[in-house]
């Protein structure tokens, strides 16, 4: 067992002892965020002091004497109010990181509680392009899923795509009237969002181009649709088709799978029966001919998703289930999704990962579904992300103002990769240089998108994310590849490396702060399943390559001397074992050189 868990168990038990009555859940024990104090820390004791009215030191010190860590750590010290400290023995370490050696894990454990979890992510709309806009979400939600399969969960990727509403009826106007065969074939994508630009310029009457014709023709084309009408409905499944391709080649890029991709189009005949079940039970009125889901009064205004606070009143802000005109919408759509994946994948949490304009429209479902569900035990999550801006601070569009097209952008880091790859190694053979850019390009990309908090802004910059120093994938992937050179140039087999002699601790400081930071490893993965925060691996795995940098400028390695040597070695080995495990949970491949 990995030795915070083991400290985590005993100082719970330890409570117990103390406070029989007490929930111990929340006694963690994490690492230290100063190491002057220690390797790891728990403040627990002074929350259950304070809600007991005990005196914290006390509480501290009736728990110490029921808590015995003495083969894992130093003696156990109380600081400040009540803080305990834990500082590991060096024997600890070095068992730690022979049985990662040895292969028993890598400073991480699966889940004792593995749980379904369905993530949602990506679900761009059929007839339209992904843009930057997308990538966020999926390179996001991939990552999301990444780790949270590697802690043992039963993980289900779903991708929604956007393939029914009223759109279908202007792009069949456009597919039957003004179709250009040969630019389909060309760029399916953009010839189908050329002739939906076209139609729907005639049918938005605020604009200069308005038909009154055209507008009627697409309501026609789509009624007829969905009333099953054979040449729509094939149309209809050729858009998908197309476009599904071209999702799928950026998936292929981007090395992202779904288990499902179960559009919106799945639910279209559940819907009814959605609609009809919240009126039966009163959970959605008439509102003004539509049907709506409102405010039950249960929550305080402010935390209220169903009102607005609108010129010093809060007034009704309605979640639509029913158009006036009979048609259902998104809303209704991700109700009747919701309860299929409960009731067909038994899901105890499902994570939907957008931009943040769809932060109402989720607090909207979500009430409804406790409404609706109360009983539910299922956990509900939006995991939503802020705008790619370019360097004028605006969002990020190409020179002449368009959305940038997510091939075009891979195509071009593959290419700016390929740039810098040809500098640094002009000698390797272009096939190799071009893998190289590759894995370089795309993991720069997805790096650069993953690091900032996904919830604020970035600026897109190419020379920072292709940047081989500061906190980029470049630079991590180069830290890896460093680290197996080391291997290469002493001739040593990193499987082959026995486990270091137990009777030589690691003593020099900056060993001892690089196996530290590695045994955090799996703290950081279940923080990053916990708050759906990748942007947490992106500063561990920086924090472990500068780690390994002060450690190998400082302690030689090939040349020490034997019994430190092989520490050494396994040190090395470990670090790189772990660089590449977190940067596949980020998504991002490794080279063995660069
Ligand atoms: N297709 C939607 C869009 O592009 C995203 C769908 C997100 N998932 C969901 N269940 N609503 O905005």
């Amino acid at each position: 067992m990995l030795p915070h868990k083991l400290i985590e168990q005993r100082l719970q038990a330890a409570v117990k002892a103390v406070l029989p009555e007490a929930d111990t859940a929340s006694v963690l024990v994490r690492p230290c965020p100063d190491p002057k104090f220690g390797d790891y820390q728990s403040n627990a004791l002074m929350a259950l002091a304070r809600s007991r009215k005990l005196n914290p030191r006390q509480l501290a010190a009736d728990v110490l004497a029921r808590l015995d860590v003495r083969e894992w750590c130093e003696p156990v010290e109380i600081a400040g109010a009540g803080f305990l400290n834990f500082r590991l023995k060096p024997e600890a370490l070095l068992r730690t990181l022979s049985a990662a050696a040895a292969g028993e894990h890598l400073f991480f454990e699966k889940t004792a509680a593995p749980r379904t979890i369905v993530i949602d992510f990506s679900s761009p709309n059929v007839a339209k392009p992904m843009h930057v806009g997308h990538i966020r979400s999926t390179i996001l939600g991939d990552s999301l899923a990444r780790a949270l399969r590697l802690l043992g969960h039963r993980v289900i990727t779903d991708n929604h795509i956007g393939d029914w509403g009223t759109q279908f009826g202007m792009l069949i106007v456009g597919w039957k009237t003004s179709l250009d065969r040969a630019a389909l074939e060309a760029d399916p994508l953009a010839e189908m969002e050329r002739i939906y630009k076209l139609i729907s310029g005639r049918c938005d009457p605020d604009k200069p181009g308005f038909d009154a014709a055209t507008l009627d023709r697409a309501r026609a084309e789509l009624v007829r649709l969905q009333s099953g009408d054979p040449e729509n409905r094939a149309i209809w499944r050729e858009m998908i088709r197309l476009s599904e391709s071209q999702f799928e080649t950026i998936y292929r890029r981007l090395g992202v799978q779904f288990d499902y991709t179960l559009g919106e189009s799945y639910y279209h005949d559940r819907l009814q029966a959605v609609v009809d079940e919240l009126m039966r039970r009163g959970i959605a009125v008439e509102s003004r001919g539509a049907k709506a889901v409102l405010s039950d009064g249960s929550l305080e205004p402010k935390d209220d998703p169903f009102l607005i606070h609108r010129e010093g009143e809060w007034v009704p802000n309605p979640f639509i289930i029913q158009k006036q005109d009979g048609g259902f919408n998104y809303a209704t759509t991700d109700l009747a999704t919701l309860l299929h994946r409960l009731e067909n994948w038994r899901a105890d949490e499902i994570i939907y990962v957008t931009d943040g304009r769809q932060q109402l429209h989720f607090r909207q479902l979500f009430a409804t579904f406790r409404r609706w569900h109360p009983e539910a035990p299922v956990k509900l999550a939006h995991v939503w992300f802020g705008s790619i801006l370019g360097d004028d601070g605006k969002p990020f569009k190409t020179r002449s103002g368009e959305n940038v097209r997510l091939a075009e952008l891979l195509d071009e880091a593959e290419e700016r990769a390929l740039q810098v790859v040809t500098s640094k190694s002009p000698d390797l053979p272009e096939s190799v240089r071009r893998d190289i850019a590759r894995v370089v390009g795309i993991g720069a990309v997805k790096y650069a998108d993953l690091l900032p908090n996904r919830q604020s802004d970035y600026v897109f910059s190419w020379d920072k994310m292709l940047a081989l120093t500061g906190n980029t994938a470049p630079y991590l992937q180069y830290a890896y590849t460093r680290i197996r050179s080391i291997f290469r140039k002493g001739s040593v087999d990193p499987a082959a490396l026995g486990a270091p002699p137990a009777a030589l601790p690691l003593t020099a400081p900056e060993e001892l702060a690089l196996a530290k930071h590695l045994l955090n490893f799996g703290l950081v993965l279940e923080a990053v399943g916990e708050e759906y925060r990748p942007n947490f691996l992106c500063n561990y795995l920086y924090d472990l390559a500068g780690r390994f940098t002060a450690f190998y400028e400082n302690c030689p390695v090939l040349n020490a001397e034997p019994g430190r040597r092989e520490a050494r070695l396994l040190l090395c080995d470990l670090t790189a074992r772990v660089l590449q495990q977190g940067l596949k949970v980020l998504g991002i491949e490794t080279l063995e050189q660069m």
